[in-house]
């Protein structure tokens, strides 16, 4: 396919340029950010909290992201499309990663993998990439511990922060193409970002990583209520969307819509 590849990413690293991820989460909204030229997108298990209507990503089931990520390789052309393995399709064992990865890559099509974790999840890295599926690694904050971690930086101090660099390592090592650093100081991430031949994802890790990921639905403003630090809003997707319908049925109730124009003779 012509789709943007692993090789791609490893080779704008290597030219030092700098490229964005969004998630996605269904056909339309993926097309969009297709032809606007994202090269990468992530169907994550936020479909939890942003499209489910879940309070986070642990209830995520691995047929919910199948569903998705299907959807989200239909609506792109070019984009490489990242299907997360959600909690508990892969912790058990390496074995386990592998028969969810290979449901995400064959019913969903989708040409990579993201899972959350360093040392822990370095065996069942090795396997899944030896097997021929590339892997993104995930270290920092990793939602799917939110019972265990809460949603705090991560790596602060000297002990967290060696254990981070051994974290991104292990990911490395066990031959991820590109590890996500989530919720980490911004010179700790630099560090990380000079130590490895593979791409960085930054999230709320500073502007020193290759690459940057934002959940679509924060970047776009389409998130109720208040949103991490690391988030910037380029727009106010839920704002517009209450004056849709407003307006709509507004119109309806005066009679304004449907006009003659919309009216089949
Ligand atoms: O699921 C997700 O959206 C993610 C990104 C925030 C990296 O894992
Ligand atoms: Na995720």
């Amino acid at each position: 396919t012509g789709r943007v590849t692993v090789r791609d990413l490893a080779a704008a690293k290597r030219r030092g340029e700098k490229w964005s991820m969004l998630t996605a989460y269904d056909a339309m909204t993926a097309s969009a950010f297709d032809q606007a030229g994202i090269n990468v997108l992530l169907v994550g298990d936020t479909m939890g909290d942003n499209h489910l209507g879940y309070d986070s990503t642990v209830p995520v089931t691995l047929e919910e992201v199948l569903f998705l990520a299907a959807a989200v390789v239909r609506g792109t052309r070019r984009a490489l499309v990242i299907g997360d393995l959600p909690f508990g399709s892969y912790q058990r064992d390496a074995a386990q990663a592998l028969r969810s990865a290979t449901r995400l890559v064959k019913e969903a099509g989708v040409g990579a993998v993201k899972l959350e974790g360093g040392e822990r999840s370095a065996a069942q890295i090795a396997l899944m990439v030896g097997a021929g599926i590339p892997v993104m690694g995930h270290v920092g904050l990793t939602p799917q511990s939110v019972n265990m971690l809460g949603h705090r930086v991560q790596g602060r101090g000297e002990t967290a922060a060696r254990q981070l660099l051994r974290d991104a390592k292990a990911v490395r090592d066990a031959g991820a193409f590109a590890v996500v650093l989530e919720a980490v100081p911004g010179a700790l991430a630099a560090e990380v970002t000079a130590a490895l031949d593979i791409p960085t994802v930054g999230i709320g890790a500073g502007p020193d990583c290759d690459a940057q990921v934002l959940v679509w639905t924060d970047a776009a403003g389409m998130t109720e209520g208040r949103t991490p630090r690391f988030v910037k809003r380029y727009a106010n997707v839920r704002r517009s969307l209450g004056d849709v319908a407003r307006a709509y049925a507004d119109e309806v109730a005066t009679g304004a819509f449907p006009a003659p124009e919309h009216t089949y003779r």
